[in-house]
């Protein structure tokens, strides 16, 4: 397995896989890999015959005061993880590289962007969509997956992939749990004893609100305080947003049965401490 820093360099490395005939699955995290991302990797290994993994905080996607300075960073654990698992090449650039003094290009979209995580988040996706354009360009890829932890996220990237004609596929993957239902992520090392018990608020709440739906209810303010009654009685807990929105638009719905292609995502984010975690489950409803 190759780790490489150049924009060039890894370039070149794909072009040559492609000129082979060889397919190409990248994974684009930044890194302090866990289960989830290694869902990703070997549902992309199964799927390609090379593998790229890119691992880059990338600093455009945080916001002033947001946790880039402080993200978990390991390098060797997450080449160690990548190796075993059979990735082929870890993309690892720094920031100078990625982004040039005088950068000043960005890829932006007018919907699916301003709920949910965009609201508290407002310049996020902004930099998400730029630094995974750039990383198709980068690595011209067949498939690129990403988890339905960040269901906004995979419904962001996926329409740009749709609107800007990009000949990539993108392929969601099931979000992966803690044994007792945390949902994995980076984040979750921020967490002491006392709140990640408390943080277990996150998947009990929206199991509340599945309830709810499952026996019928279809008003979605109804469903959203199933679970921010569930979240109230956590202490430790202060609720960013409980949103149920059609997942295909990512606008709120007051009727579930009101989405466009049926499909209603319920996404939560809530502080725990000082810890910003989101949660979510996505679901068919059958009027
Ligand atoms: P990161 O948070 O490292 O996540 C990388 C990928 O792993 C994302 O597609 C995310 O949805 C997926 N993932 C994280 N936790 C997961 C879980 N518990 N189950 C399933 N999948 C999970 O998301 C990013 O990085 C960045 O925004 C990125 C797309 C790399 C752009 O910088």
């Amino acid at each position: 397995m190759n780790i490489s820093g150049s924009i060039k360099e890894t370039r070149q490395q794909v072009k040559e896989w492609k000129k082979q005939g060889l397919t190409v699955g990248l994974v684009p995290t930044m890194g302090y890999l866990h289960e989830g991302h290694q869902s990703l990797m070997e549902k992309a290994k199964k799927e390609n015959d090379k593998v790229v993994v890119s691992i880059f905080v990338n600093p455009i996607q945080f916001g002033p005061n947001e946790d880039f300075a402080s993200y978990p960073r390991d390098l060797e654990k997450d080449a160690a993880l990548c190796e075993r698992i059979g990735v082929d090449l870890i993309f690892h650039p720094e920031a100078e590289e990625m982004y040039e003094k005088d950068f000043c290009t960005y890829v932006d979209m007018d919907g699916l962007t301003k709920e949910l995580c965009g609201k508290s988040r407002p310049t996020h996706f902004r930099g998400v969509q730029t630094v995974v354009s750039k990383l198709f360009h980068i690595i011209p890829a067949d498939r690129a997956y990403f988890g339905q932890k960040d269901a906004q996220q995979l419904a962001v990237i996926k329409r740009m992939v749709r609107d800007l004609s990009m000949d990539i596929e993108i392929v969601g993957c099931p979000i992966v749990r803690e044994e007792d239902g945390l949902a994995k992520s980076s984040r979750n090392t921020y967490l002491n004893q006392e709140e990640r018990k408390a943080a277990l608020v996150l998947n009990r709440s929206l199991a509340e609100g599945k309830k709810a739906i499952e026996s019928g209810v279809r008003e979605a303010c109804k469903v959203k305080q199933c679970i921010l009654d569930v979240i109230a009685k956590e202490p430790l807990a202060r609720v960013d947003y409980v949103e149920i929105v059609d997942f295909s638009a990512i606008e709120p719905i007051a009727d579930l049965n009101m989405a466009a292609e049926g499909e209603i995502l319920c996404a939560i984010a809530v502080y725990i401490g000082k810890t910003r975690l989101i949660d979510n489950f996505i679901m068919k409803i059958n009027s």
